[in-house]
């Protein structure tokens, strides 16, 4: 199990350090959040058994030993992850299962990918199979809930209890559709107060520097100014506002030349 262990590792380290990275760009991440996991000892022989897989063929014939899900906000972003995916040089898809505009019967809906990933061990590289699983926080919620109800029921679920599961499941795509149509504002909003963190930061540091250079009583206004286009509110003034500073620490950095 280990080098599967080192897989998931791997793969959720890199795709949280991609979130991470949209980030300090003040870009807008289609990944929301990552988890992995290894499937048990006692699941891989259960579902060996019940797909009749021959314990030697394992490793080719099961597609999902190692996990990885990928929460999205948006339907929208769900295509970009997997494009994501695909122009990676360190994964190659070997198959696709849709989900999304098919859902399975139960209402279940997610994007999957099975990959090739390739792990360096103490006895060479090997490559693995990868499942990976791409879908909202919408999708997400319903599919949790639904899983730990087979879990209840040991997968025979009552018809009533099926019905309303299939009708949650059209309730949660339709509140993915109204999250899409309101997509625009709610990113801008993200973005907008990324960019207000940022630019509140990079001011505080340009004060702070010019602690070494520019006279106290030349600071002290400064920051009373900031303090006093800080309480405006208005994104607009702050932009301008960190211009400003930029010229001024721009000129004491030429006079101390
Ligand atoms: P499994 O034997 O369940 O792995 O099915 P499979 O090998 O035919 O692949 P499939 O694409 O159907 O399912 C892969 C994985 O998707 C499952 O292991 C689950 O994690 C998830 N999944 C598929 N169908 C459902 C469903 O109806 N409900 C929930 N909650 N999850 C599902
Ligand atoms: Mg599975």
């Amino acid at each position: 199990m280990n080098p599967y262990e080192l897989a998931v590792k791997e793969l959720v380290l890199k795709l949280e350090h991609l979130i991470e990275e949209h980030r300090l760009n003040g870009m807008y991440s289609p990944m929301e959040q990552v988890s992995g996991r290894v499937k048990s000892i006692s699941s891989i022989l259960e579902k060996a058994q019940r797909k009749k897989i021959p314990f030697e063929n394992i490793e080719t014939e099961m597609e999902d030993i190692a996990g990885i899900r990928i929460i999205c906000q948006f339907v929208e972003d769900i295509e970009r992850v997997a494009q994501l995916i695909r122009n990676r040089s360190d994964m190659t898809v070997k198959s696709v299962k849709d989900y999304l505009t098919n859902a399975k019967p139960s209402g279940y809906r997610s994007y999957h990918l099975i990959i090739y990933y390739t792990v360096e061990t103490v006895h060479g590289p090997k490559r693995l199979q990868i499942e990976i699983q791409i879908r909202t926080l919408a999708m997400n919620f319903w599919a949790t809930i639904e899983h730990s109800l087979q879990y209840k029921y040991r997968e025979n679920i009552p018809e009533y209890v099926r019905n309303r599961l299939s009708s949650a499941a059209d309730a949660i795509g339709m509140l993915d559709k109204e999250m899409s149509s309101v997509r625009s504002e709610i990113i801008d909003a993200q973005n907008s107060s990324h960019l207000q963190a940022t630019l509140v930061a990079e001011i505080l540091n340009n004060i702070q520097n010019l602690y070494k250079v520019a006279n106290k009583r030349d600071i002290i206004k400064i920051q009373d100014e900031f303090y006093r286009v800080y309480a405006q509110e208005d994104m607009e003034q702050l932009i301008q506002f960190h211009k400003e500073l930029d010229a001024i620490a721009e000129g004491y950095r030429a006079q101390n030349l």
